[in-house]
């Protein structure tokens, strides 16, 4: 499977196992940068380029890094169709796709070290939606929010 990747500054640290981890697995890394360290740069950027690159059909899934992990997923998840989960453990890494379908994992470089990370993008990569009826039934409430917002009738 194709991954688009992003990193800010806070999340440059994870690049290179990232990509490992990905391949280790067969998986195909599409770097969408940084390609070097720059305190300067900005994760909207980075979440905006990975998310371009699944809209596109460039990729299936994306994985982003920043700092915390909250900023990327918080911008990635602004884009229709977009569903990003910040996962620091293996269980949720894989159950956010497995339940809620979830297309872009965000992690944090400040947060977890890249044994773990190895383990989550594993986790997150070679985990598959189950389709089970009430997880299809809770997305497609999703579906209805991210139309409607909170004038959604549920
Ligand atoms: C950058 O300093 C930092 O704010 C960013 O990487 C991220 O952690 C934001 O959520």
């Amino acid at each position: 499977m194709r991954f688009a990747c992003g990193f800010d500054h806070g999340g440059y640290p994870l690049r290179e196992t990232v990509f490992d981890a990905l391949k280790t697995d067969g998986h195909v890394p599409v770097d969408l940068g940084a390609t070097e360290l720059d305190s300067g740069d900005d994760y909207p950027d980075f979440a905006l380029a990975v998310v371009r690159a699944m809209i596109s059909g460039d990729a299936e899934r994306g994985i982003l890094v920043c700092g915390s992990g909250a900023g990327v997923a918080v911008a990635a998840t602004k884009v229709k169709g977009i569903r990003a989960a910040m996962a620091h453990d293996t269980y949720t890494a894989a159950q956010c796709v497995e339940h809620d379908d979830c297309n872009v994992l965000a992690l944090g470089a400040r947060v977890i070290g890249p044994e773990i990370a190895s383990e989550l993008v594993a986790a997150f990569a070679n985990a598959v939606f189950s389709g089970e009826e009430r997880h299809v039934r809770r997305l497609a409430k999703l579906d209805v929010i991210e139309r409607d917002g909170v004038d959604a009738q549920l």
